[in-house]
């Protein structure tokens, strides 16, 4: 049998606001076989999201930052290419934390830690299950659920509304009876949220002002505040929320490229006048109810109530370009790395 070789994106330091090329270090090196319960992964594509940029940094945070040197993090969906593991067979379908790699050897002991679990195609395409039916998914799903708390009309505002999370977020607040007010960058994006998503309004907030859109697209104020992006946004919304509305701190990704300190929110007595409550949330806390979601989940995508938008840029060494779009705002949906066939 021939030997593979295995291409690999490590990090190779610290940035220092937006990522650069240097901060990256292409490797390679041949694949190896698994130990005994382990299992060999290739990878066909790959979730790119902003908490990779958190992943760079040094630092205390919900889960340990890559380390120099390292395959940088990433979860993927892929195939399994040969298994000593007698819950995987050689050709299911899988999720794991894979890494930015060709192929990901998922040691026994880190079969539990990576997350491998198998997929199934039929509830959903590969990019569907790294969108709605996967990690952002979970995140809008619980985010608002759990965190949010809805209740029929009722009115949301959720920001990033074209991104992963923000299009479960606001369809699924749709679907469970409340209005809905998206905030994203550019018409396109706008568009697409209310004709295709069917949310009742969006706020371009890279034309306008954002409080006057929130005044005249919320007239009865704001019960929950789906929040994706932190900073001035923020304080826009708070300045419109109603009594006990709550707001459901996801990310803050205007913050996350910061060569100063993040910018909290400067309305946060809001808080205090209408007896409000903004609370964060991290999505791997869900992750025993999981299966419950992804059948709610599947099941709008079958009767056609939840649509799923990927943005799908191919090769592995587009990786540290690709990145960046997340945080210009390029991407128009989930952004998913394909990497093989
Ligand atoms: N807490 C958790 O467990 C958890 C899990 C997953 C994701 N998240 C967070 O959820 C948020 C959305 O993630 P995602 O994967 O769904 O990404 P995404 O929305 O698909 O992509 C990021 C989007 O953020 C917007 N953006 C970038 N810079 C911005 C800025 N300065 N101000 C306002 N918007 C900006 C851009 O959209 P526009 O074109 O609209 O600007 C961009 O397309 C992120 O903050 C992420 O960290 C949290």
């Amino acid at each position: 049998m021939t030997t593979l070789t295995n291409h690999q994106i490590r990090l190779a330091s610290r940035p220092q606001g937006l990522p650069v090329e240097a901060n990256w270090q292409r490797s390679q090196e041949p694949v190896a076989q698994p130990d005994e319960g382990g299992v060999l992964v290739q990878t066909l594509a790959l979730s790119l999201d902003p908490a990779m940029r958190g992943w760079m940094n040094e630092g205390k945070s919900y889960i340990p930052p890559v380390g120099i040197g390292e395959v940088m993090r990433a979860g993927g969906v892929g195939r399994v290419v040969a298994s000593r593991n007698p819950a995987f067979a050689v050709g299911d379908a899988v999720y794991a934390s894979l890494g930015v790699q060709e192929y990901a050897l998922i040691p026994a002991a880190e079969v539990r830690r990576s997350g491998l679990a198998k997929i199934d195609l039929r509830a959903g395409s590969l990019t569907q299950w790294l969108n709605v039916l996967g990690m952002p998914g979970m995140t809008g799903y619980f985010g608002l659920m759990d965190v949010g708390v809805p209740k029929a009309g009722e009115t949301l505002v959720v920001s990033g509304a074209a991104g992963a999370v923000g299009q479960t977020v606001g369809q699924l607040a749709k679907i469970k009876g409340l209005r809905v007010v998206g905030i994203a960058g550019g018409q396109a994006k706008c568009d697409w949220v209310v004709k295709e998503l069917g949310f009742d309004a969006c706020i371009d907030y890279k034309a306008g002002d954002v409080r006057a859109g929130l005044k005249e697209y919320c007239p009865s104020g704001v019960d929950i505040y789906f929040d994706n992006v932190g900073g001035d946004i923020l304080d826009a919304v708070l300045a419109r929320i109603n009594r006990k509305a709550r707001i459901v701190i996801c990310g803050a990704i205007s913050q996350y490229n910061n060569t100063t300190a993040v910018q909290g929110p400067r309305n946060y007595m809001s808080l205090l006048v209408n007896r409000a409550r903004m609370e964060g949330m991290v999505v791997f806390d869900y992750a025993d109810r999981y299966p419950q979601a992804i059948a709610e989940l599947a099941g709008y995508l079958r009767d056609g109530r939840m649509k799923s938008r990927e943005d799908v840029v191919e090769g592995l060494q587009s990786f540290p370009d690709a990145l960046l779009r997340l945080f210009s705002g390029a991407n128009f949906g989930k952004l998913v790395l394909k990497v093989a066939d």
